[in-house]
This record gives structure tokens, sequence and C-alpha cells, in this order.
């Protein structure tokens, strides 16, 4: 299931529409704060998917049947680039356990590159409800590789992809690599390129470097 979030005219769009433009992207403090709260929205939508059971909450002046989330949540992300939309997740999940997931692109000298992961930090996610957010779904390869490695870690009993852009490619590729009856993908958009380097245009450039700056 594909859930497009900025299909409907929302918030998202402002905050996606700052995050994109070159000009107040440049801008690191709003970059983050606007993943952030971009974060913070799909953790709400989502959170209309999940399980909840009803359990009565002595209030001072009675007993209010109120329903309260039953699911195990467990929040991944990728670093660096996911960092900020995770810190939105977890403002919203605020007792979600956490994974972490290092991923780079090594260039290879004849061109193309390969993700290596050389860090991975998790809970069990044995019957968990995992969501692992990227900020950029580019050709799909880092999400691909990332929940290949988590679910060592146990089998969860759904995992949510949330991605704040997305490329036609990288959406084909997960659908194809990853169980489809298992996995629901929450996006804000969907962008038609992929450059040969795999970034998506017109995206909004590099994700990690806005946010924390430039690498070597
Ligand atoms: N990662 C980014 O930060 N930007 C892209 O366009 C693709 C991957």
């Amino acid at each position: 299931m594909i859930n497009i979030l900025g299909k409907n005219n929302s918030l998202l769009s402002q905050y996606l529409s700052e995050i994109r433009d070159k000009d107040i992207q440049k801008d690191r403090l709003r970059f983050r704060k606007n993943l952030e709260r971009i974060g913070e929205i799909f953790a709400y939508e989502i959170s209309k998917s999940l399980n909840f059971e009803t359990k009565d909450i002595q209030t001072p002046l009675g007993t209010a049947n109120q329903a309260v989330l039953s699911d195990k949540i467990v929040l991944g992300t990728i670093l660096r680039a996911g960092l900020p939309m995770h810190t939105g997740m977890l403002n919203f999940f605020d007792k979600a356990d956490n994974a972490f997931i290092s991923a780079y692109r090594k260039y290879n000298p004849g061109g193309g590159f390969e993700i290596k992961i050389e860090y991975m930090s998790s809970p069990s996610l044995e019957d968990s409800t995992l969501i692992i957010s990227d900020p950029m779904l580019a050709s799909g390869l880092s999400m691909i590789l990332a929940y290949k490695e988590l679910i060592k870690r146990g089998k969860p009993k759904h995992t949510h992809i949330v991605a704040l852009i997305a490329s036609q490619e990288g959406i084909k590729q997960v659908q194809k690599q990853l169980p489809k009856d298992d996995i629901s993908i929450w996006l804000g958009a969907v962008d038609d390129e992929l450059t040969v380097k795999s970034y998506i245009v017109p995206g909004l450039g590099d994700a990690g470097d806005l946010a924390f700056g430039n690498k070597e």
C-alpha cells in the first residue's frame, strides 16, 4: 500500500516547499526543523492505521473508556540524513524503541556505487511495528539493505517505510525486493527523475549535507 500525503494540500506541502527551495534550505536550522515537523506529520498519519485497545482511565472525576496504542513501535532511521525526521517521529511516538543504521555510498572508480552498511544498533524487532524513515528514497538501495539488515533482529508484525521524496525507480525497487504484504509505504511526494549519481530531480539536493554540513 502506498500513501502519498502530499496529494492533498496540507502543512506538509508548505514545509516541503521550504525544504526544496534553494534559498530557504540554506538556513540549516529551518531545514532540520521542517524535516522534524514532517516526521511528526507522518507519525500522526501512520498512527491512524495502528492498533489500539480500550482502557479504563481514572480521571479526577470518574472513569473514561479510552483508546490507547497497543502496538510495540520501533522507529528506525538511516544515518545521518534520517535524524531530523526521526526526531519528529519520536516526538509523537514518545515511548518507541529506536534502531539506527549507517549507510553510505562508496563510489567505484569505474562509475556507479555500492551502499555500505557499517553500523547498526537495534532492539529486538520480533512482533514490533517497525517504522523506518529516510528523507530520500532515490535508488531505494539504502532502504532495502537497511530493512534486510534490521530484520536479522526479529520479524516485525508490520513495517512502515517513510520517505519525504521518492523517485519512481526507488518505489519500484522497494516493491520488487521487499515483501509486499508486510510493508506499507508513506511518501510526501514522488519525483520522476533520477540522475546517474542517483540524485532525485527536482528533489531537494543532498539532505544530509543540508541538515548537517558538507562531508569530505
Ligand atoms: N539522497 C539525497 O540526499 N538526495 C537525493 O536526491 C538522493 C539521495
